[in-house]
């Protein structure tokens, strides 16, 4: 297997100042409480956390969509719910990658049903051509190919979540 960087450090940087600054500037005043998609969205929400220059609260919420593969089984396992109350909160969901869009439009239905004052949905990296579903994706950092990636968050098995750039996997 060979790792090919498809995104750099210094784009990552980019992206998260971006989108934290759009983000900053859309919930001036309101309260807001970033939702982080357990396992993969960690560093991103970590990232984006920092670049958001107002009060935030933090949450995560745990889900299992992939089991060890690299294909998508389309059920969504919520293995650990949030923790605070977000009815009449602003949600911003934090995930690392939107692929076939179910797990966030499982997760934008689930929020919807908790009474919160808006859910927003956010994601580092989005592959498009893989779509099932019709789903809106407020703040999207960058459109990738179909290829299979990991780093900054993104894992194959498990690992590779620690890599600082995100890779194409090269099977060999
Ligand atoms: P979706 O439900 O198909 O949109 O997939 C959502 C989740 O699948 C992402 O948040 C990732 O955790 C995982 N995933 C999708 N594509 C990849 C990939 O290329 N590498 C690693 N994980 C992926
Ligand atoms: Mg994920």
């Amino acid at each position: 297997m060979k790792l090919e960087v498809l995104v750099s450090k210094e784009k990552l940087e980019q992206i998260v100042t971006d989108l934290g600054r759009r983000i900053t500037e859309d919930y001036k005043g309101k309260e807001l409480v970033l939702v982080g998609v357990l396992k993969g969205g960690f560093i991103f929400l970590a990232d984006l956390a920092r670049k958001i220059d107002m009060d935030v609260k933090i949450d995560f919420i745990s889900v299992s969509s992939y089991g060890n593969s690299t294909e998508s089984s389309g059920v969504v396992r919520i293995i650990k719910d949030i923790e605070s109350d977000v009815s009449g909160k602003h949600v911003l969901i934090v995930e690392d990658l939107i692929d076939t869009g179910l797990t966030l439009q499982y997760l934008k239905d689930l929020f919807n049903t908790k009474g919160c004052a808006s859910v927003k949905l956010a994601a580092v990296m989005d592959k498009p051509d893989r779509r099932k579903v019709d789903l809106k994706v407020d703040y999207v950092g960058i459109e990738i190919p179909d290829e299979f990636v990991v780093g900054y968050g993104l894992d194959y098995a498990e690992k590779y979540r620690n890599l600082p750039e995100v890779y194409i996997v090269r099977e060999t």
